[in-house]
């Protein structure tokens, strides 16, 4: 009310038109709970509403939609959620109710108020095997990037990498073992990069994810090979590599017609010497 008031002191005109800001509050405004629970969304509001009309909405990524709405539930909580003057229940919750939760509460008859709170729900959920990716086979001194995804975990998993099953420190300097090697090591992104790749990198590269909920879920053991680059296996220009495409295509033109040629030759040798006999 303080801040509504002091806000109106400066803007009254805009407040008039609106509606002054009452006194809505929560008790839960974050909730964490596991897939299962059925948490309850506290909505209180200052006794000037008298009775006011209540709407909770529900929104997320791309998504939004009334919880309650004219005095009752909507039809998709109808039979799993429960209204009450101080806030609603729902029950058995799912990965799909992750999202925020608004109660808005208005009261039409002068003096108008208005008055909303939000509540976010995190409906924790642990990882899956986390999916990983890692090129077979690099050159040295170019670009290798090594991914591990997973998308089940609420909150997002952060990852972990491990080369020849020992833990890669997020600062390759920071540790005896990996201190020659340039890698770049984002936890939160999942991705592990070398640039440039050395003799040394190759190994075997598995990753984990985990988000604090259950354990921590292990990727698939992975292979990385590290060639030598050489002068002649360095990609040259479009142009370059399209005209040795050519001379090579000639070159095999060439070989086929001789081939041939042979063949010719030598079937008809063999019918000459067949005709003999
Ligand atoms: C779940 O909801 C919380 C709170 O609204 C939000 O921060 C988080 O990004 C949501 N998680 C997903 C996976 O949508
Ligand atoms: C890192 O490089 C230094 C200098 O070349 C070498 O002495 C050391 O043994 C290397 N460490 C590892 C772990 O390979
Ligand atoms: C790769 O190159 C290094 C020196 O640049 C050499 O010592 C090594 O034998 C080479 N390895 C292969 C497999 O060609």
């Amino acid at each position: 009310m303080a801040t509504g008031s002091i806000f109106c002191f400066f803007f009254l005109a805009v407040c008039s038109w609106s509606g002054t800001l009452g006194g809505v509050t929560t008790t839960t405004p974050f909730l964490a709970v596991d897939v299962g629970a059925s948490p309850e969304l506290m909505c209180s509001y200052s006794a000037d509403f008298s009775n006011p009309r209540i709407e909770w909405k529900f929104s997320k990524e791309g998504y939004k939609s009334f919880v309650y709405l004219d005095g009752k539930l909507t039809e998709p909580y109808k039979d799993r959620a429960q209204f009450f003057n101080t806030g609603i229940r729902l029950d058995n919750v799912t990965p799909k109710d992750n999202g925020t939760y608004t109660c808005e509460v208005v009261k039409g008859t002068a003096p108008s108020l208005i008055g909303k709170v939000t509540i976010d729900l995190l409906v924790r959920v642990a990882p899956s095997v986390p999916t990983i990716s890692v090129p077979t086979s690099v050159t040295t001194g170019s670009k290798a990037e090594l991914r591990c995804t997973e998308t089940n975990g609420n909150p997002p998993s952060t990852y972990k990498w491990y080369k020849n099953e020992m833990l890669m420190p997020e600062n390759p300097k920071s540790s005896q073992t990996f201190q020659n090697a340039s890698y770049t090591l984002d936890a939160k992104t999942g991705t592990l990069t070398f640039y440039p790749v050395s003799k040394d990198d190759a190994g075997d590269y598995s990753c984990s994810a985990g988000n604090g909920i259950g354990s921590d879920m292990l990727s698939d053991v992975v292979r990385m090979e590290v060639k030598n680059s050489t002068e002649g296996e360095r990609p040259g220009s479009a142009a370059e590599s399209s005209q040795h495409l050519l001379k090579k295509s000639i070159g095999m033109i060439l070989i086929l017609y001789h081939t041939l040629q042979h063949e010719t030759w030598k079937s008809d040798r063999s019918a000459t010497t067949e005709e003999k006999f």
